[in-house]
């Protein structure tokens, strides 16, 4: 195994920003896990399923599913866009919760460690994924806090901006995260918390990176 660093963490804490910054800091390969199951999340929409049964199942096998940097391709499609849709954000717990599905998702991400020194963010990395990575970090921050930095992501990309909604999707999202069956996201022991609500982005990098270079 290579060497890897486990961000685990609530959705919006800053997991993704800050672990594009060490990679590129550290010379590591990024994988963001949650756009495997964004990307899925889109597949599903995109074809009507109104379940997952066997067909998608069979569909999500067939499909080719490539991250790039910080773009994915579905079949070659580039979808990095659309995935950040608020929509797919309300529907993922579905495709989250399915074992079979992180199952597949896993055995991909896995794949990334054989070859490269990596950084991986998600919810399950330091629990399910690579229990055994060699920097576990778990990032939380508070929902409002959460809210303004997506409020300002939207912004930017010239999406519309509903603040309420935005709140209560993080909110619901962190729940069903949290409390689901398969693989919930939870810290793991040896994972050290970095509580970000009050910390710039150069703050949590240069805290995780004491921790790289002990
Ligand atoms: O990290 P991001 O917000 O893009 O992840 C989107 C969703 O994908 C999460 O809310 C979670 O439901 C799911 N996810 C997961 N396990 C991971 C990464 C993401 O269940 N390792």
């Amino acid at each position: 195994m290579n060497y890897i660093i486990a961000i685990d963490g609530v959705a919006g804490s800053g997991k993704s920003t800050v672990s594009k910054l060490l990679s590129k800091k550290y010379n590591l390969f990024f994988i963001s896990s949650g756009k495997y199951y964004r990307a899925i999340t889109y597949l599903y929409n995109k074809n009507n399923f109104h379940e997952i049964n066997e067909d998608f199942i069979n569909l999500v096998n067939e499909t080719n599913i490539k991250l790039d940097n910080d773009s994915i391709y579905l079949n070659g499609e580039d979808i990095s866009n659309q995935i950040t849709d608020e929509m797919i954000s309300n529907n993922i717990s579905l495709i989250a919760n399915n074992e079979i599905i992180r199952n597949i998702v896993n055995q991909k991400i896995r794949e990334f460690s054989k070859e490269k020194d990596i950084i991986m963010d998600g919810r399950d990395i330091g629990t399910v994924v690579f229990p055994n990575a060699n920097l576990k970090i778990y990032i939380t921050a508070s929902s409002w806090e959460r809210t303004k930095r997506r409020k300002k992501e939207l912004l930017e990309l010239n999406k519309k901006v509903n603040i309420f909604s935005i709140w209560n999707s993080i909110v619901k999202r962190d729940y069903k995260d949290k409390h689901r069956k398969i693989a919930p996201l939870i810290k793991s022991k040896d994972a050290i918390k970095i509580s970000s609500t009050k910390m710039s982005i150069e703050e949590v990098v240069n805290e995780i990176s004491k921790h790289i270079k002990r």
